[in-house]
């Protein structure tokens, strides 16, 4: 009799923090890439041949072709709350378990969607610039002469665990918060639910917290921009796409908002030096970073490992994708 081949479990990247006592089903092997090896598309597919489980994270591509490459797989576990990098439709067909890691990056999503609204608003990038250019010139009344966060407007499209997370802190910076999601949420005694169009015309701020979806793509354009006004602020942490990068870029240019901040692109990752995104004083560019911090990316590894843990011990993961609202 043939002893029972040892479950493999692949990982799209090495150094997930906390990896070391993540949660493993008894015997399992990792496979990890080696060090500095590519992880593009084919690597990914050549890695997940023989598992039967795979983590993976927001800039790995899921789809039909990896499936094709590895029949034994049963879960793919991303360390991502998001999952449009993921064909869910195929992995149902094929019975292949999808799951996320929800809430544990709340707050340190919401924490960064705060930095690039201080960091945009009170003009913080030319500012550090000009200081670490040795450029601190004489006292000028109108030198980074930002707009204040304190007693400003806040308005938060997408209200779900990270969007609430952004309400709370504009709430302790004392700003009256406005939110706008597809489907209703219940008020919390911290937002106001209101329309989008609404949301945009009352607010100084607002922060983009939407799951990337075919309704998101190009949410924001130049009419909501219009919208939104001079003296707005515009940031996302939600995903590339959401934001017209073009209407943006031309609405800061003309002075039609005030100011904005992105850690997400259409294009990920922005590696052309070259870019006018990068370029524009007035947009602060973070490298998609929303959960980068110890403690949760330590936690969203365990919860992606318990996720993979359970579906191939056959038991119910936790966390498996919800179905995309229409
Ligand atoms: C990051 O972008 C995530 O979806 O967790």
């Amino acid at each position: 009799m043939s002893a029972t081949p040892p479950v493999r479990i692949a990982l799209s990247r090495r150094g997930y923090p906390g990896l070391d006592d993540a949660p493993l089903p008894e015997g399992a092997e990792l496979v990890l890439p080696d060090e500095g090896a590519p992880t593009d598309d084919a690597a990914l597919r050549a890695l997940a041949a023989d598992c039967d489980g795979l983590v993976v994270s927001t800039p790995d591509r899921v789809d039909a072709e990896l499936f094709d490459a590895a029949p034994r797989l049963k879960v793919v576990a991303l360390v991502a709350v998001g999952f449009d990098n993921v064909d869910l439709d195929e992995a149902r067909r094929r019975g292949i378990v999808v799951t996320h890691t929800p809430g544990v990056l709340a707050d340190a999503t919401a924490d960064l969607a705060f930095s690039l609204i201080l960091m945009a608003r009170r003009l913080l990038v030319p500012a550090l610039d000009t200081t670490r250019a040795g450029e601190w010139g004489a006292f000028d009344p109108q030198a980074f002469l930002g707009l204040q966060v304190a007693g400003a407007t806040l308005g938060i499209v997408g209200y779900g665990d990270i969007g609430s997370a952004v309400g709370r802190r504009g709430a302790g910076f004392g700003m009256t918060v406005l939110q706008h999601s597809r489907s209703p949420r219940p008020e919390d005694g911290i937002a106001e639910a209101v329309g989008l169009d609404e949301l945009l015309e009352r607010s100084d701020v607002v922060s983009l917290n939407v799951p990337r979806t075919p309704e998101t793509a190009g949410l924001i354009g130049a009419r909501e921009l219009d919208l939104l006004g001079p003296r707005g602020t515009l940031v996302s942490t939600a995903r590339g796409g959401v934001v017209d990068e073009d209407a943006l870029l031309a609405a800061l240019r003309e002075g039609r908002i005030h100011s904005a901040g992105l850690d997400v692109f259409a294009t990920e990752p922005l590696t052309d030096a070259a870019s006018p995104l990068l370029h524009e004083p007035r947009l602060v560019c973070l490298p998609h970073i929303g959960s980068a911090s110890v403690e949760t990316r330590t936690a969203m590894t365990r919860m992606a490992l318990r996720n993979v843990t359970a579906v191939l011990s056959g038991d119910d993961a936790p966390n498996v994708v919800p179905p995309l609202r229409g």
